[in-house]
């Protein structure tokens, strides 16, 4: 399907269809791993609001929803990984099994900071689903997600509710972002 490109957006990473292929990959993957089951999907806010309302309708055993939104202690300190909890889960997760759902693991520190966090809790199980990793070469995530849906390049990526500045999360696919639009 043809798409019109946002004039700020260099090239396509993953187009609509190729979204749409990946997760209905995803949905049956976990929807086989979960049979028999009730999982509690976890979405964190706010990048992966536009994967867990896609992935949600690809899974078809029982499952429920709750969000977590975490932010990082100012500029640069994401790098140790003290993330703080803006919003909490509503939800009781002792004995359940807690899948998270993310949009792009790039150090990994969130999502390592998340399921250390949520273990504490007692859960039965907790996993994590996420739509991208990024790929830096010479650095390995510091955590290992049981659903990956594509591997991109170490670039500027937008779209599918990832942002630069709260921008492009609408975006209906993953792009390039012109250098021209951050280096001003
Ligand atoms: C992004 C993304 C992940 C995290 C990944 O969130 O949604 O949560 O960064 O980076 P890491 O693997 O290096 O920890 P961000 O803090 O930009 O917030 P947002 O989801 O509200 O955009």
């Amino acid at each position: 399907m043809a798409e019109e490109l946002h004039p700020d957006i260099e090239s396509i990473v993953l187009s609509e269809e190729d979204i749409h292929g990946i997760v209905s990959r995803l949905g049956e993957e976990i929807s086989r791993d979960y049979e028999g089951k009730n999982p509690l999907c976890v979405a964190v806010l706010k990048g992966a609001v536009v994967f867990t309302a896609d992935i949600m309708r690809a899974i078809t055993v029982p499952m429920a929803i709750d969000f977590m939104a975490v932010s990082s202690y100012g500029e640069g300190v994401k790098s140790s990984g003290v993330v703080r909890i803006v919003k909490d889960l509503d939800t009781k997760i002792e004995g359940r099994d807690v899948l998270i759902l993310e949009d792009i693991l790039d150090s990994g520190l969130t999502l390592n900071y998340l399921i250390r966090n949520l273990q504490a809790r007692n859960p039965k199980s907790v996993r994590i689903a996420t739509f991208l990793v990024k790929d830096i070469e010479g650095k390995k995530p510091a955590v290992a997600p049981s659903y990956v849906g594509a591997h991109v390049p170490d670039a500027f990526i937008v779209g599918y509710g990832l942002d630069y500045a709260e921008r492009y999360r609408n975006l209906p696919y993953i792009g390039v972002l012109k250098p021209e639009v951050y280096e001003k």
